[in-house]
């Protein structure tokens, strides 16, 4: 059985489950979460005096971590979830947020330096689209950050086991979360990944695996 990706859905989902999403977050990773998005944001070098987007930003950690620690580049965050976006602004007061669809991004070519997406792309119906649109408002000279879950491993196991019994904690609708675990399980490994971004004009510069590869970040650039 595949998992049901309709934007609307999606988007219906990430609305309903926006106040528990950064609690769930910290509990499952046990806080290792921010961390391993500030190491791979880091990983980006990113410069003064550049601009980058931060795609499905959700409740706003990536666009936190660059204006904190990279306060002379300026970055936008968007996510089609109004509810997230509200969390986002919560946290980031005076961030930069917009609200729209990964797959239609409302800029023009080229207008971005760096482009972010982290645990993102796995929840995108067309992901292809996704990733054409990246391509096309990212800079010649500019990268990528892709962040999400990456080979399936025992460390996976244990989340698979972790994520049902939060639910159950938060005595929140299971179906929600059973739609996180199988949006994982059927998400690509890194290396698959990396095969798509090059069908897309993409070349690999960097891979960095985490917690032994359970997360796997890819820094992508321009051919
Ligand atoms: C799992 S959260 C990730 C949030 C954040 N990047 C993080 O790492 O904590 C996925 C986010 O992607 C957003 N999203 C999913 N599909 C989208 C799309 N097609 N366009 C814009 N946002 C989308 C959801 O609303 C949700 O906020």
């Amino acid at each position: 059985m595949t998992c049901d990706k309709t934007p609307q859905k999606i988007q219906n989902m990430f609305d309903e489950i926006s106040i528990y999403y950064d609690k769930m977050n910290n509990f499952i990773s046990l806080g290792t979460h921010y961390v391993i998005k500030f190491l791979a944001i880091r990983k980006l070098d990113i410069k003064p005096r550049t601009i980058g987007l931060d795609l499905c930003c959700g409740t706003g950690d990536f666009t936190k971590i660059i204006s904190k620690f990279y306060p002379r580049a300026k970055i936008i965050g968007l996510d089609f979830s109004s509810q997230m976006l509200k969390l986002a602004k919560q946290k980031n007061p005076l961030g930069v947020f917009i609200q729209a669809d990964c797959t239609n991004l409302p800029f023009s070519e080229k207008e971005f330096d760096f482009v972010t997406i982290g645990f993102g792309l796995r929840n995108i119906q067309n992901r292809q689209k996704a990733i054409q649109e990246i391509y096309r408002v990212l800079d010649t000279n500019g990268r990528l950050l892709h962040l999400d879950f990456g080979n399936h491993n025992v460390f996976g196991k244990i989340f698979e086991i972790i994520v049902p019994f939060f639910a159950k904690l938060l005595g929140k609708n299971s179906e929600h979360y059973k739609y996180l675990l199988k949006s994982r399980q059927d998400f690509p490994t890194p290396n698959e990944l990396i095969k798509e971004f090059e069908a897309e004009g993409f070349y690999l510069v960097k891979r960095i695996d985490y917690l032994f590869g359970t997360i796997s970040a890819q820094i992508m650039g321009k051919i």
